[in-house]
């Protein structure tokens, strides 16, 4: 294998001093190999046994700034082919830009980090995989078996082809993409990742070829972040990294606690639940979170009148179609969250499943032709809204991507991106749970958005996406219009995501002093049901649900169902709620 950067193979990533025997162990291994470098080369670290076949190089030399489609073509051909083996421990600085280096390093954590999170130590059995770059060494060490006993041979897709993403133009202009076992060997199907490597047990980070692309993607998306040591790690979707997230940030012990959007997605406040962290609604308007309304809770947070819940230091949210509001945040509002956040200083949870769901604005009367969509994968990225990761110069950020709502949520795969303390935290805890995500999801990924789409294709999907989520959004918004009565139901038109979040007037209820608003969410609800439609009770969603809510709504998506069932739908809503009010 070629030799790779001068940089420290074995350095093992630790956010406090080495205490136990085994991490001392493991610390003087580390320092026993390092390599001697130039200060500008100590950066990135290309730690365990992958490297580059073809040319002696590094990898970020030939990017140009900021990072374009073409610049990863030409660094990666420059750099020549990846080899990363079975169990191959990667990183994201063997992907980046160096004009990252150039940037002060991120804010340590060490204050929020929870008891749990700081009493894990590296997996050995992992950190062993190290050991397998050095030449002619015999492994009868990790108890990885032979793929000699995979009784999987090979598998093969059939995809689109960029642009002809249509399901009905896939028979006859997609590409049947092969994996076999022993690709890598064998110099077939593209040659850098195989059933051998992709069935056999991987790093929790995830596999180098599928890190690669992530890393580049984050790096074409979001800029990259403004501080040195970010890193991404691999996922099983983001339920799971928050649940890793608020385990990490968060102790019970402590009296913790996390504030998030006063409506918010019903599974983060289940997964908080059992985790013993309180749960804190901020104020929203049509923009979602207010930066105004965080800033007052955090400047007037009584410990006492919030049952001894000590002073949040971490804020979930949902910043581009939340769910289940579909409220997106726009620059400024992001900037002033930001600004909030440092002030006070908060750690962000940005949870963006729905942020490459940014659809055309809404012109009204079911149409959005107010501007041309984008035609360029790059006029695309320049149209998204910047994210909280963007402006994140205090590496005070952990952002979650997931495929979920842009591939396929079967995958269970997605990405955090964030400081390098803060993910190998994160790695040392998914050493222990999940091990990493499912090496058969990463590779179908792979050899989807790598060799079958690129970068390009990629953003070519995603450019799909967003208008066909624009026709559906455009399709349930003109049927609210023809069947909701205005007077008592309200929306704001969403500008991302799939859902739409209907307001009802309570107050204009004929038995408003009578009945409270969850009896009345009750009997539209179950009125709902009765003529045929399913739309989602907004109190399930209510950060504290300790605290009567403030208005009457429900959660309806536009994600699925055709035209004339959505269209169905909303008259059938409308009616139950006209019968509610007795109209
Ligand atoms: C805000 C939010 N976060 C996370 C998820 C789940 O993502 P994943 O499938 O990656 O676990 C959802 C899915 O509904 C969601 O709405």
């Amino acid at each position: 294998m070629a030799k790779i950067s001068a940089a420290t193979p074995y350095r093992i990533l630790l956010s406090r001093p080495p205490t136990s025997h085994l991490t001392r162990r493991l610390a003087s291994a580390s320092a026993r190999h390092s390599f001697s470098t130039s200060p500008r080369r100590l950066q990135p670290s290309n730690v365990g046994n992958v490297g580059l076949a073809e040319k002696d190089t590094i990898i970020g030399d030939q990017a140009p700034e900021p990072l374009t489609i073409e610049g990863i073509k030409a660094r990666r051909a420059k750099a020549g082919k990846l080899v990363a083996p079975t169990a191959s421990y990667s990183d994201s600085d063997m992907f980046k830009s160096p004009q990252s280096y150039d940037k002060p390093k991120a804010r340590r954590w060490d204050h929020l980090l929870s008891q749990e999170s700081l009493s894990r130590e590296p997996c050995v059995l992992k950190q062993a995989a190290k050991y397998l770059k050095k030449p002619g060494l015999i492994s009868l060490g990790g108890g990885l078996p032979s793929a000699s006993n995979f009784p999987i041979d090979s598998l093969s897709m059939r995809v689109p082809t960029p642009p002809h993403f249509a399901e009905a133009e896939v028979a006859s202009t997609g590409q049947d993409v092969r994996i076999g076992k022993y690709d890598v060997r064998d110099g077939r199907n593209g040659g850098v990742y195989d059933l051998a490597i992709a069935l056999n047990y991987g790093q929790s980070v995830g596999a180098a070829q599928l890190l690669r692309w992530v890393t580049e993607h984050t790096e074409l998306v979001h800029g990259p972040p403004p501080y040195a040591d970010w890193r991404c790690a691999l996922t099983v979707g983001s339920t799971g990294a928050l649940e890793q997230a608020l385990r990490m940030l968060c102790d019970r012990a402590r009296g913790d606690a996390v504030l998030t959007e006063e409506y918010t997605f019903s599974t983060a406040l289940e997964t908080a639940a059992p985790l013993g962290v309180r749960v804190f609604g901020v104020p929203t308007d049509g923009e979602g979170l207010r930066a105004d309304g965080l800033d007052e809770v955090l400047a007037t947070w009584d410990e006492k009148e919030r049952g001894g819940a000590r002073r949040p230091r971490v804020l979930y949210t949902v910043p581009s179609g939340q769910n289940p509001t579909g409220a997106t945040q726009g620059a400024q509002r992001r900037r002033d969250i930001y600004e909030v956040c440092s002030r006070h200083d908060v750690f962000i949870l940005e949870d963006e499943p729905y942020y490459f769901l940014q659809m055309q604005p809404y012109g009204g009367g079911g149409a959005s032709n107010v501007v041309p969509p984008p035609e360029t994968p790059e006029a695309f990225l320049r149209s998204l809204i910047p994210s909280l990761l963007s402006m994140d110069t205090d590496g005070r950020v952990l952002r979650m991507d997931s495929f979920s709502k842009v591939v396929v949520p079967g995958s269970r795969l997605g990405w955090i991106t964030a400081s390098e303390q803060v993910v190998e935290r994160y790695i040392r805890h998914a050493e222990v749970a999940s091990q990493g995500p499912s090496g058969i999801s990463q590779v179908l990924l792979y050899k989807l958005v790598d060799e079958a789409w690129g970068h390009e294709g990629y953003l070519r999907w995603l450019m799909h996406l967003r208008l066909e989520y624009t026709r559906r959004r455009d399709a349930i918004l003109a049927a609210c219009e023809r069947y909701l009565p205005r007077d008592l139901v309200s929306w704001v038109p969403p500008a991302a995501g799939m859902f739409l979040w209907l307001q009802v007037d309570h107050t204009q209820h004929p038995q408003a002093s009578a009945k409270s608003i969850l009896e009345i969410e009750d009997d539209i609800f179950a009125s709902c049901i009765d003529k045929g439609v399913l739309a989602i009770r907004g109190s399930w969603f209510r950060a504290e649900q300790d605290v009567a809510p403030s208005g009457l709504f429900f959660r309806t998506t536009f994600a699925a169902a055709s035209e004339d069932d959505m269209a169905r739908a909303i008259e059938r809503f409308g009616a139950a709620v006209r019968e509610s009010f007795g109209r």
